[in-house]
C-alpha cells in the first residue's frame, strides 16, 4: 500500500485533500492522471452496463434531496455504525472493527488483548499475549487466541480490555450508535426543520425518480435504472488510502424484476455479469472472491446479499455489493409519499410493486484495486543492454489515463520532430495522448511505464526514409515492431475501444 500511495502522490494521481492545511482525513482529491483514470472506469462502466444494454436507463439525481426521504429509507433511524472512545487518548473506533479476547493461561484468565481490525489481527493478538505471560511471569501454555469484535463484549469486560491507543484497559467506552449522514441546513431558517443530509447512497435517488422513468419511458419488467454519483458518510474511522473515505462516488444500479421472477437465479447472473465486466477491466479473476452475507447478518431489507471481494493490499475486503432488495424501498416510499409505486407488467397482465437486485460499486474502490492488481515491480534491460530495476502499472488499454505516448527518436531533428507532432495530434483528437522528445529514449518508456501507459510510439529515420513506419512498444513486454500508421490506428482501435 506505502509503494502505491508513494507513486499516487510522485505521479499526480491522487493527493490528499486540503494537504496545504496538513490534510483532512477520510477526503482525498484526484490529480491529472488520477482524473483520467477515473474517468475510464466510469465511462467503461457506463458504456456496458447502460448504453450497451437495451434494459436500462441513466440517471443523475440530486445529492441533496428532500429529508423524508431519507426518512422513509430508513437511513434518519438506521444508519448507523457502533462506536467506542478511548477516554484517555480521545481516540475513536468502529466497534466492529475492533477486537478483543481474554488471555487465559491453562484456564486462568490473566489479562485482555485487543486489536484493531487488519490483515494480520490473530498473530498481532497472540504476540500481545505472549508478551503478557512474559510480563507477568506466568507458568505454562496460553489457551488458543479467540478473537470477538468489541459489541459482543459483556458489560463487565468494557474495563477490562485495552485501548489499542495506550494498551492499557479502563479507557474504553460502551459502543454506541454513531449516525453516519451528514448533516446540512437548506434555506435561511437555522432549526430543524432545515435540516438535510447529504445522500450516503445513490440508490434512493433512483426510487426517488423510480415512477417518473416508469411514467416518461417505454420500459417493461425487467429493467434497470443506473446512477454514477458522489455519496457522503462521516466514517468512523477513514482508512486504507481511498478505500474507506467519507466522500467517495458510487455507480448503482436498481434492477426492477416481477415479484414472481426467480430472484435466485437473476441475482447469480449480476453477480457473474458484475464479475466478467471486473475481469474486463484489469482485474484478475484469481482476485475476486464471493461472500455471502448469513441471513442472521442481512441488512433489514435484504433477501440475499452477495459481496465481491478483492484481494487489496490491505487484504481481502469488499468491493461490489449485490444485494436482492425485495420491494422494501419501494413500498417504503409510496407508503410516505402517498404516490403508487405499481408497474404494470403487459407480458404477465398484473400489476404490482417490482422487487429490485441491486449491484452497488464504489468508484474509489475500484480505481484502488486497479492501482493494486496493476502495480508491479519488474527487471528491464535498457538501450546499453543493462539489466534495471522498473516500476510498471500494467492497466488495462482500456482505462489506462495515458493510451499512447508519442516519441520522436530525436528532439533536434525537425524532420522527426514534425511527423511525431503531427501523428500526436492525430491520436490527440480520438484519445488522451501524451508527447515527450526529451531525454533517452529509454528513460522516455519508463516514465511512461510507471504511469501504466501500455504503447510508445518512436518516430525514427525508417520512418522518414526508408518505409514510412513507425515502431510500437509494448509497456509489458518491452516488444516492439514496426507498424504503419493505419495499421497503428486498427490496433489502438481494437485494444482500447473495445
Ligand atoms: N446502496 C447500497 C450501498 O450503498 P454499501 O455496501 O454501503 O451499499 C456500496 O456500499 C459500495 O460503495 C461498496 O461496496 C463500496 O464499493 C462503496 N463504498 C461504501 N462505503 C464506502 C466508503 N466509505 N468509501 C469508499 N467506498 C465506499
Amino acid at each position: 500500500m506505502e509503494d502505491i500511495v508513494g507513486l499516487c502522490k510522485r505521479r499526480g494521481f491522487i493527493f490528499q485533500s486540503s494537504e496545504i492545511y496538513g490534510g483532512y482525513n477520510g477526503f482525498y482529491d484526484y490529480g491529472p492522471l488520477g482524473v483520467e483514470l477515473r474517468n475510464n472506469i466510469k465511462q467503461a462502466w457506463w458504456r456496458d452496463f447502460v448504453q450497451r444494454r437495451d434494459d436500462m436507463e441513466g440517471l443523475d439525481s440530486t445529492i441533496i434531496m428532500h429529508p423524508k426521504i431519507w426518512k422513509a429509507s430508513g437511513h434518519v433511524d438506521g444508519f448507523s455504525d457502533p462506536m467506542v472512545d478511548c477516554k484517555e487518548s480521545k481516540l475513536r473506533y468502529r466497534a466492529d472493527q475492533l477486537f478483543f479476547a481474554p488471555v487465559n493461561v491453562e484456564g486462568e484468565t490473566i489479562g485482555y488483548v485487543s486489536v484493531v481490525e487488519c490483515i494480520d489481527q490473530q498473530e498481532v493478538a497472540e504476540k500481545a499475549a505472549a508478551e503478557m505471560k512474559r510480563k507477568m511471569a506466568k507458568q505454562g501454555e496460553i489457551d488458543p487466541i479467540e478473537l470477538k469484535e468489541y459489541t459482543e463484549a459483556k458489560p463487565e469486560e468494557y474495563a477490562l480490555i485495552p485501548s489499542p491507543a495506550t494498551g492499557k484497559p479502563g479507557s474504553l467506552t460502551e459502543p454506541r450508535e454513531f449516525k453516519l449522514m451528514f448533516e446540512t441546513k437548506v434555506g435561511p431558517l437555522a432549526d430543524d426543520s432545515a435540516t438535510a443530509y447529504l445522500r450516503p447512497e445513490t440508490a434512493q435517488g433512483i426510487f426517488a425518480n423510480y415512477k417518473n422513468i416508469v411514467d416518461t419511458g417505454r420500459v417493461k419488467i425487467p429493467f434497470g435504472i443506473a446512477q454514477i454519483g458522489k455519496a457522503f458518510r462521516n466514517e468512523i474511522t477513514p482508512r486504507n488510502f481511498i478505500f474507506r473515505s467519507r466522500e467517495f462516488e458510487q455507480m448503482e444500479i436498481e434492477y426492477f424484476i416481477s415479484p414472481n421472477a426467480d430472484w435466485k437465479a437473476l441475482h447469480r447472473e449480476w453477480i457473474d455479469t458484475c464479475t466478467n465486466w471486473l475481469v474486463s477491466i484489469g482485474l484478475p479473476r484469481e482476485g475476486i472472491t464471493e461472500d455471502i452475507h448469513p441471513e442472521d447478518k442481512l441488512a433489514f431489507y435484504s433477501q440475499a446479499t452477495t459481496d465481491l471481494m478483492f484481494q487489496f493490499p490491505h487484504g481481502e475486503q469488499e468491493l461490489w455489493g449485490i444485494a436482492c432488495r425485495s420491494d422494501y424501498d419501494l413500498k417504503q416510499h409510496q407508503e410516505h409519499s402517498g404516490k403508487s409505486m405499481t408497474i404494470f407488467d403487459e407480458a404477465a397482465k398484473e400489476k404490482y410493486v417490482p422487487h429490485v437486485i441491486e449491484p452497488s460499486l464504489g468508484v474509489d474502490r475500484t480505481l484502488l484495486a486497479v492501482l493494486s492488481a496493476a502495480y508491479c515491480e519488474d527487471e528491464v534491460a535498457n538501450d546499453k543492454g543493462k539489466v534495471e530495476k522498473r516500476t510498471v502499472l500494467k492497466f488495462s488499454p482500456k482505462i489506462a489515463p495515458v493510451k499512447a505516448a508519442i516519441f520522436p527518436l530525436l528532439k533536434n531533428k525537425p524532420e522527426l520532430v514534425e511527423r511525431a507532432q503531427a501523428l500526436y495530434k492525430r491520436l490527440q483528437r480520438r484519445w488522451n495522448v501524451f508527447y515527450d522528445a526529451s531525454g533517452a529514449i529509454g528513460r522516455r518508456y519508463r516514465r511512461q511505464d510507471e504511469i501504466g501507459t501500455p504503447f510508445g510510439i518512436t518516430i525514427d529515420f525508417d520512418t522518414i526514409e526508408k518505409d514510412d513506419t513507425v515502431t510500437l512498444r509494448d509497456r509489458d513486454t518491452c516488444e516492439q515492431r514496426r507498424v504503419t500508421e493505419d495499421e497503428l490506428i486498427k490496433f489502438l482501435e481494437e485494444q482500447i475501444d473495445a
